[in-house]
This record gives C-alpha cells, sequence and structure tokens, in this order.
C-alpha cells in the first residue's frame, strides 16, 4: 500500500498552490486527504481539492455527517504523516498553544504521527517575535518545518514567507516518508557557511558562502534520523528543524565547536572557512586618520577538516569535505581528500559565472575510493538528498 498524506489547508494565498501539491503527491504514489480551514476555503475550493485528491475534503468539526463519516481522531489514523500547507501564523499559534478551536487544530492536537508544517505568511508575520517563539516550541517538539522561502510575495513585499514550491514540499515529504530512520541511532556534524575573522570590532575578513548547501546536508541527514549538530557560520538562512545549531563567527569558534560536537559515524565540512584571519586585531577601531592605512598582516587558520582527518581514533567513522575550485577540479579536488585525511570528498566549481557561491543550485562531483562520480547540475537540496542517501547507503553494513 502507498504512503497517505493528511494535508490541513490553512488560510494564505499560497493554498492555491494546493491542487499543483496534491497532483505531485499523487505522481509520486502518495495519497492524500484534506482538512480545510475556514481560512483556507477563501483561497481553495473544497470541490477542487476534492476532484484531486479523490477523497472527501472535511472541514467542519461539529458537522455530524463528517464525525458520523470519520470522527477527528481518526482523521489521521490510517495517514503516515500529517502535512500543513501552507501553515499560516495563526494556525502555527494554534498549534504551539495546543488550541483546538476547529476541526484542523483538533486532528492536530489529537494525533501521534509525524507532523511537518510549510509556513506562508507576510515577511514581517514569519519574523514577529511571536511567530519566531511559536516555530521554536514547534521544532523543540519535533514538527518539522519546511521553507518559507525568500523572494517576492503576493503582498509586494521582499523576504522571508513565500510557502516552498509543492515540488521541495513533495521531496521533503518523500525522503521522509521512504528514508526515515535509516540514520537513526547515528551521529553527525556539519559545517556551514563562511566564517568572519575580526580586523578590529566594526570589520572583518570574509567570503561569499550562503551556507546553503551546508544548511541542506544537516537537514538532510537530520531527516533521515541522525542526531545532528550543524556549526554554522553567519548567514541569512533560518535554523534547519531538528538539528542542532551552533552559531559561531571565526574559524577558531568553529574548531572549538566541532571538537565539542565531534561525532562517532559522520561529519561533513561544507564550511567556507577562512584561510587567514588578521594577524593582531584591534581592540579599538581602527582610525583613518586622512592616512593610507598599514598594510593586513594574516596568518594561517588552523584546519578543521584535516584536524578531524587526524582525529585518531576520535575521527568520525565517515568524514567528507567540499572542494571548492575554480580550475583543474577534479584534480585538485583529490589532492584535497589525500592531504586531508578524509574518505569523501565532494568537488564543485564555484568559477565567476557557475552562480554557485550564493546561488540556489550546484553542480558537484563526489569523489570516493570507488572513482568520480558526476551528479548533474540540480538543486542544493536535491545535491544534499542524494548526498545524505549515499552515506546512509553506505552506513547500512556498518556497526
Ligand atoms: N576547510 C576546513 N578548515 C579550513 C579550510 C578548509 O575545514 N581552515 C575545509 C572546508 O570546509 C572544505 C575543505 O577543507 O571541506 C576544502 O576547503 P577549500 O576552501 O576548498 O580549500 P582549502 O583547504 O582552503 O585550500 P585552497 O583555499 O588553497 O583551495
Amino acid at each position: 500500500m502507498g504512503n497517505r498524506v493528511l494535508l490541513i489547508v490553512s488560510g494564505g494565498i499560497a493554498a492555491v498552490k494546493c491542487p499543483d501539491l496534491i497532483r505531485r503527491l499523487a505522481d509520486r504514489g502518495i495519497a492524500t486527504r484534506c482538512v480545510l480551514t475556514r481560512g483556507g476555503a477563501e483561497f481553495v475550493t473544497p470541490l477542487s481539492l476534492a476532484a484531486l485528491s479523490g477523497d472527501k475534503v472535511y472541514e467542519d468539526l461539529f458537522s455530524l455527517t463528517d464525525e458520523n463519516d470519520m470522527g477527528h481522531i481518526e482523521l489521521s489514523r490510517d495517514a503516515d504523516l500529517i502535512l500543513v500547507a501552507p501553515a499560516s501564523a495563526d494556525i502555527l499559534a494554534k498549534m504551539a498553544g495546543g488550541l483546538a478551536t476547529d476541526l484542523a487544530t483538533t486532528a492536530l492536537l489529537a494525533t501521534d504521527k509525524p507532523v511537518m508544517v510549510a509556513p506562508a505568511m507576510n515577511v514581517r508575520m514569519w519574523d514577529h517575535a511571536a511567530t519566531r517563539a511559536n516555530i521554536d516550541t514547534l521544532k523543540a517538539r519535533g514538527i518539522n518545518v519546511i521553507g518559507p522561502e525568500e523572494g517576492e510575495m503576493a503582498c509586494g513585499e521582499f523576504g522571508f514567507g513565500r510557502m516552498s514550491e509543492p515540488a521541495d514540499i513533495v521531496r521533503t515529504v518523500e525522503t521522509f516518508l521512504n528514508g526515515s530512520g535509516r540514520l537513526s541511532g547515528r551521529s553527525a556534524l556539519v559545517t556551514s557557511g563562511p566564517t568572519f575573522e575580526a580586523i578590529d570590532p566594526v570589520r572583518y575578513v570574509a567570503n561569499r558562502s550562503s551556507g546553503k548547501q551546508g544548511h541542506a546536508i544537516a537537514s538532510a541527514l537530520s531527516r533521515l534520523g541522525a542526531d545532528t549538530v550543524l556549526v554554522s557560520g553567519p548567514t541569512h538562512l533560518p535554523d534547519p528543524p531538528g538539528v542542532h545549531v551552533v552559531h559561531v563567527e571565526s574559524a577558531a569558534d568553529m574548531m572549538a565547536a566541532c571538537e565539542t560536537a565531534l561525532p562517532r559515524d559522520i561529519a561533513v565540512c561544507a564550511a567556507a572557512v577562512s584561510d587567514w584571519r588578521a594577524a593582531s586585531p584591534a581592540t579599538i577601531k581602527l582610525k583613518k586618520n586622512g592616512q593610507d592605512p598599514e598594510p593586513l598582516a594574516l596568518t594561517l587558520n588552523a584546519d578543521i577538516l584535516a584536524s578531524l582527518g587526524n582525529a585518531g581514533n576520535r575521527r568520525p567513522g565517515l568524514l567528507i569535505g567540499f572542494a571548492a575550485e575554480t580550475d583543474n577540479v577534479i584534480a585538485h579536488a583529490e589532492a584535497k581528500l589525500a592531504a586531508k585525511g578524509c574518505d569523501w570528498i565532494v568537488a564543485n566549481d564555484v568559477s565567476a559565472g557557475t552562480g554557485t557561491f550564493g546561488g540556489d543550485d550546484n553542480t558537484v562531483h563526489l569523489i570516493t575510493p570507488d572513482g568520480v562520480d558526476d551528479w548533474p547540475a540540480m538543486s542544493k537540496v536535491a545535491v544534499a538528498d542524494k548526498l545524505a542517501g549515499r552515506i546512509a547507503d553506505t552506513l547500512e553494513d556498518r556497526p
């Protein structure tokens, strides 16, 4: 029997994407039953959801027909997962507070099934301290949060709050349903983002890394059940759900956090660690005083990946590095694999024009003892899922 999702559609313009979402789930063999809130029904009709899901749409907690047919307790009984998409600020607040004011919130309170939410709202509502606290509460309860994405919104504003695309939601749901548990009992560490190296209290040396690839890997490992720590340099990304995130600034802080978190099973170093730091950062702001600046003296940072590779009996069982290259990509990456003592290396071309740094897509080559595997161009989320899948395959037979 295929998988079943109970889709709760709450109020928001993104509800118009639900027919597409249901169709894409069906394409992947996942059946959907819908619960529509009053707000959701302002944007999408029960008829269109019923037509696409091939099932009755449930709306009213107190409707006798609905209760006779399928009580609110039973609604999620044969579902493998509850997906709230779009999840409005209102339903997230009700979930965090444990309210049961309508059929959707009652079903959510009455379930023991895994829950995923795909928030969609105006950027200010998403940024509001109340929503932030509600999201933290839900994450702490193990609820998976998909997105939201940054972009132009229906209200004309720009920022985080746009619901993730149906294709991305389906991928997350599918990965969860297929793979949940493949890495359970495993521990993982991922480094991500740039590091900032202080020159003085207000200035720093950094690089263009966005952290998107590293964050996606931490998410993917966590979705497969790994107990995941993400050590992240400064980024604009939200913390991935279910992942323990340690925020750091400098390479030295990142190294210290990695040593503390050293996992037994998996470490993926995706961070673009600054190679150098200011040799003697000033403790007070440097003044220009109308003169040419002093040359900035730099000194080498410790190599985190190489130190994990040399950690002796504390070395993680599977150690994976990244190689950001602009020329001779494979040759340079192979040299790094050997020099840093890692097991696999993910080589990517970051030369100008590829759009890799900061972009959403990546073209990588996975180098393992079995050879070089050229992956087609795909989203960073897809690279992360594929890499996590390969990790799970490899660890399957290991104690
Ligand atoms: N890395 C690290 N600590 C450093 C430098 C790099 O852990 N101080 C890791 C990166 O996270 C990545 C790998 O080493 O997994 C390769 O990083 P990259 O920037 O491609 O190469 P570098 O070692 O910095 O060498 P170069 O800048 O000369 O290409």
